[in-house]
């Protein structure tokens, strides 16, 4: 943006842009990014800000388009780059192109809606690769298809966006019917709208199903998204949405090797009331245990989830193919199966995670190569 006009106070500059919109910048701030203050290469700071004064004096801003000069009454000079202090305005964050609005859809979005991805392309095109992820932070869901009969075929596109998230599962694992199972994903019985391990204390971010078979009688899967339940509930019954935002509810996995537990609600709000995160899982939640007289008034809100997790109008449902793959935001939207018949044919999803830091991180590299 161009700059129009500089106004310099002793405390602070002031600068009009070109649209008219104006922004002031504290001489404190203006003085901790001065570019003298981070190092050349890794771009971090090396300014230790207590050297300077609280209140730093700035005497004058001459600009000639590109740079604005600043001096300041200790003999400091900055040359500061107009676009560095058009991008970064105070009280405004800074453009990220990782920040990609939701979209929210409902059952009547239908599977056909889904957007689809050949795996081919985004194992070969960058731009296809960015296309494809910006799309699936936009829905929280899409499906990846052509993947080859192999059991990394799944796992070499996550690999794509970033280091795949290890958990006590495994870096990925095998949904598959076993003898002796530790999670009710690895038998043939029903799983409910649920999101995983809202045990940890920053549940797996991305989540990929790859669909290596799928030859049983049942195991259609099922998906919704999480931040339209959230929104409706918002509307429809303020005081559970209130409640299932503010009362932390205990999760707890155990098994032989783990037992990791925390207290966390159900939906997550930053600190403008948006929906950053859903945690819902019926089977993962543990023993509530806040105060009696709050309970009757938990379990309604907590039952109003649950009673829209079952509603149609909110599901997708489909059955994977082999050479498929479902790729989903964990944090928001819920996952199900239906039951299967083991004895009928075989079942086997390989599955990993990418957290969501990893995913915006590739997501901005890729804007740097394909400016939008
Ligand atoms: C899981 C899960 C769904 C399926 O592994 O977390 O929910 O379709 N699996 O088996
Ligand atoms: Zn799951």
């Amino acid at each position: 943006m161009t700059l129009s006009t500089l106004e310099v106070r002793a405390d602070a500059l002031l600068v009009t842009w070109a649209d008219g919109t104006r922004a002031t910048y504290p001489a404190l701030w203006l003085r901790d990014n001065c570019p003298s203050a981070f190092h050349p290469q890794t771009h971090e700071r090396v300014l230790d800000l207590l050297a300077l004064d609280l209140s730093p004096v700035l005497l004058s801003a001459d600009h000639t388009g590109e740079t604005v000069t600043l001096r300041y009454a200790d003999g400091h000079r900055s040359l500061m780059a107009t676009a560095l202090l058009s991008a970064h305005r105070p009280g405004k964050p800074a453009a990220d192109p990782a920040d990609i609005a939701p979209q929210l859809w409902r059952g009547d979005l239908t599977t056909a809606g889904i957007p689809r991805f050949a795996a081919a392309q985004l194992l070969a095109d960058d731009a296809a690769l960015g296309t494809w992820m910006r799309e699936t932070a936009r829905f929280g869901l899409t499906i990846v298809d052509g993947l080859a009969d192999h059991i990394n075929a799944g796992v070499d596109v996550a690999k794509r966006i970033g280091f795949l998230r290890e958990t006590n599962f495994g870096t990925t694992f095998e949904v598959v019917n076993r003898p002796e199972p530790n999670n009710l994903a690895y038998t043939a019985v029903t799983l409910p709208l649920h999101t995983d391990l809202p045990n940890q204390e920053a549940p797996p971010g991305y989540q990929f199903l790859h669909c290596l078979a799928n030859e049983a009688t049942g195991g259609g899967s099922l998906f919704a998204d999480g931040f339209a339940l959230a929104e409706d509930l918002r509307v429809e019954d303020p005081e559970a949405f209130r409640l299932l935002g503010e009362t932390p509810i205990p999760f707890r996995f155990h098994d032989h090797e783990a037992d990791f537990r925390v207290h966390a609600p159900v939906i997550q709000l930053d600190r403008h009331g948006k929906v950053t995160e859903v945690r819902y899982n019926a089977h993962i939640a543990a023993m509530f245990d806040m105060p009696a007289d709050v309970m009757p008034a938990y379990y309604r809100a907590y039952r109003a989830m649950m009673a829209k997790t079952r509603e149609p109008r909110y599901q997708l449902t489909f059955k994977l193919a082999a050479g498929e793959m479902v790729v989903f935001d964990n944090r928001r939207v819920l996952h199900g199966r239906e039951s299967f018949d083991p004895s009928s044919g075989l079942r086997h999803l390989h599955g990993c995670y990418v957290d969501r830091g990893e995913f915006s991180s590739r997501l901005r590299l890729l804007a740097r190569a394909h400016p939008l």
